[in-house]
Parts: structure tokens; sequence; C-alpha cells
């Protein structure tokens, strides 16, 4: 029987995060109900950050509002501390994620604090969810590479890892926030991190600055890993992350996962349209 592999869209959030433009809501609103007929289970779509810090994810409130829910879609958004998972809740986002680094100098700059200090951050977060039934989900940032710490021990991630599952995260989203993982990085990262948590509770966000998040994907999928963030069209970077380019294409990484003998499930035309939709996006700055 074909195995399923499920592609995370991220693309309004992550994808949508770095862009200079101010993107009006009703486009955001375009993309997501465009996308939530592709055949997601799961489209991250808001965060719940500062809006000082990234001003493009302000109007996170009016997206959830605004989009039309399909059912067996879950819409997620980033909240950093309880200020944000209580305006996440009442969105109605249907789970939150949580996002902390395996590295200091990129948790200083993303999250203006130490990586203990996120977590303990996270933890009235987790409380608070566990009490409301909404799910969380846990980021590593950092897991190979840092932009201002260097080469990232995989020890580290899979302390890390180990924590934010303990605290309660159903999912384990590990970032190669640069691009500048290889497969083998990769594949030396999850060894150490799945001798904490099991390879059904982790998932691959791999940004593509170097071209190799596809041949990233290939190599977590030789090591059991079943669940990918992608964004369409292949946008995105962190504004707090020198460097980074877009997350790995939607397009890209379904048809290489397919390639490999794997369902997605995913409407490839529906795709191609919400990719053409967030490019337009970009080009329209
Ligand atoms: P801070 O300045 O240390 O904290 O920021 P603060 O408590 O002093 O707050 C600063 C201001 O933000 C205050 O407003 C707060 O009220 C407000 P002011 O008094 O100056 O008017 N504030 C908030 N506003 C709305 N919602 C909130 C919130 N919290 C405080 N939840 C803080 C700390 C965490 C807030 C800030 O550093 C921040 O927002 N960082 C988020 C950065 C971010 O969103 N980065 C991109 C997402 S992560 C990513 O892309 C990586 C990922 O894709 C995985 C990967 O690729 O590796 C997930
Ligand atoms: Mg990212």
């Amino acid at each position: 029987m074909t195995q399923t592999v499920e592609i995370f869209e991220v693309g309004p959030r992550d994808g949508l995060q770095n862009e200079k433009r101010l993107i009006p809501t009703a486009e955001k609103v375009a993309l997501v109900d465009l996308l939530s007929q592709a055949g997601f289970r799961r489209i991250e779509v808001a965060s719940f950050v500062s809006p000082k810090w990234v001003p493009q994810m302000a109007d996170g409130a009016e997206v959830l509002a605004g989009i039309r829910r399909r059912a067996g879609v879950r819409y997620a958004a980033l909240a950093p501390n309880l200020r944000g998972y209580e305006g996440a809740r009442a969105a109605r986002a249907d789970e939150v994620a949580v996002f902390a680094s395996a590295s200091e100098g990129f948790s200083r700059a993303n999250l203006n604090c130490s990586v203990d200090e996120s977590i303990a951050r996270f933890e009235p977060i987790l409380a608070a969810a566990g009490a409301d039934g909404i799910p969380v989900r846990g980021y590593i940032s950092c897991v190979t590479d840092c932009p201002f710490d260097g080469p990232t021990d995989p020890a580290a991630v899979a302390r890390l890892a180990r924590r934010l599952r303990a605290m309660g995260c159903y999912e384990i989203s590990l970032g190669d926030t640069i691009g500048h993982a290889t497969p083998e990085s990769i594949a030396a990262m999850l060894k150490a991190v799945m001798d904490e948590v099991p390879a059904d509770r982790l998932a691959g966000h791999y940004h593509d600055t170097a071209g190799r998040a596809c041949d990233n994907i290939e190599a977590s999928l030789a090591l059991g890993l079943r669940v990918f963030d992608a964004a369409v069209g292949g946008l995105g970077g962190c504004p707090y992350a020198p460097g980074a380019a877009g997350n790995v294409a939607t397009e890209a990484a379904q048809a290489r996962i397919e390639a490999l003998g794997y369902a997605t499930g995913l409407d490839r035309a529906m795709i191609a349209e919400a990719g053409a939709m967030a490019r337009k996006m970009r080009e329209t700055q």
C-alpha cells in the first residue's frame, strides 16, 4: 500500500512574513481559501507576535476571521508568549505553535531572550492550551546551522526536542532556518533527535537557500519522517535570520515526495493556482 506523507502548508505565515509590502488582509484570505481546497490537513495562517517585530503578521485575527474554514483542515498560528496564545485562541486558531531555537544567537535575535527564557514563556501556553484542548506544535530553529553561532550541535537539538515533547508539544518541527543544511548534516541531526523523540512526532521544515531542501526531505524520509513543512511558490524567510531564503516550495516538495512513491493527497492544479497567486503577491511589491 502506498504510504502517505503530509505536507504542512506554512506559506500564509512563513511565506508571507518576510514580504516588505504590507499585503492586504483580503489577499491573504484569498490565498488561504485556495489552499483550503488543495487537500492540506494543516495550514499555518497567522502569527500572534509583536506587530513591531513582524508588521506583516499584524492582521492575524482578521485573517482567521475572514477565511472560509473547510471541514477537516486545521488552521494554525504562531505564539511566542501567553499574550500571543490568547490572541490565537480568541481568533479561533485550531492549533498553535511555539518556536524556540537550538542556538542562543538566533533565540536572542528572534525572541529577544535566551533559549531557557523562551521555554519559560511557553510553559503557561502549554498549560492553557492543555486546559482549552488546543494542540500545540513546537518549532526548533537552526537545527544544523545558525546565522550567528555557526554549526549547531545535534545534541542541543535533541535536548530541546525532548524538552518540548515533555512539555506537551504534539509534534516537533525541525527548522533549517537559513537553508544551509545538507542531507549529511540533516541525517546526523535526526539520528540524535530520534534517540529522544520518535520519527512519527517529528516534521522537517527546510528552507531552500542552497537548493538542497528536497534532498534534505529525501534524507529525512529515509530515516522515517512523514511530515514536511512547505510554502506555495517557495516564498518566505525569517526577518531575523540574515540570508534566510524561502521555504521549500510546496510544488517541489510534492513532486519529489510523489516521485519517491509516496502519496500526498494534494491536488496539483490547485497547488499550482495557489503558487501563482502567492508569487503574484510578491511581484506586486
Ligand atoms: P520584546 O521586545 O522582548 O518583548 O519582544 P516585550 O514584552 O517588551 O514586548 C515588546 C512589544 O510587543 C510590547 O509593545 C508588547 O506589548 C508587544 P509596546 O509596549 O512596545 O507597544 N507584544 C506583543 N504584541 C502582540 N502580540 C504578542 C506580543 N508580545 C509582546 N504576542 C517578542 C519579545 C517575543 C514579543 C518579540 O521578540 C517577537 O514578537 N518576536 C517574534 C519574531 C517572529 O515572529 N519571528 C518569525 C517567526 S519564527 C520563524 O520564522 C522560524 C520558523 O519558521 C522555523 C524556522 O524556519 O526555523 C518558525
Ligand atoms: Mg521557517
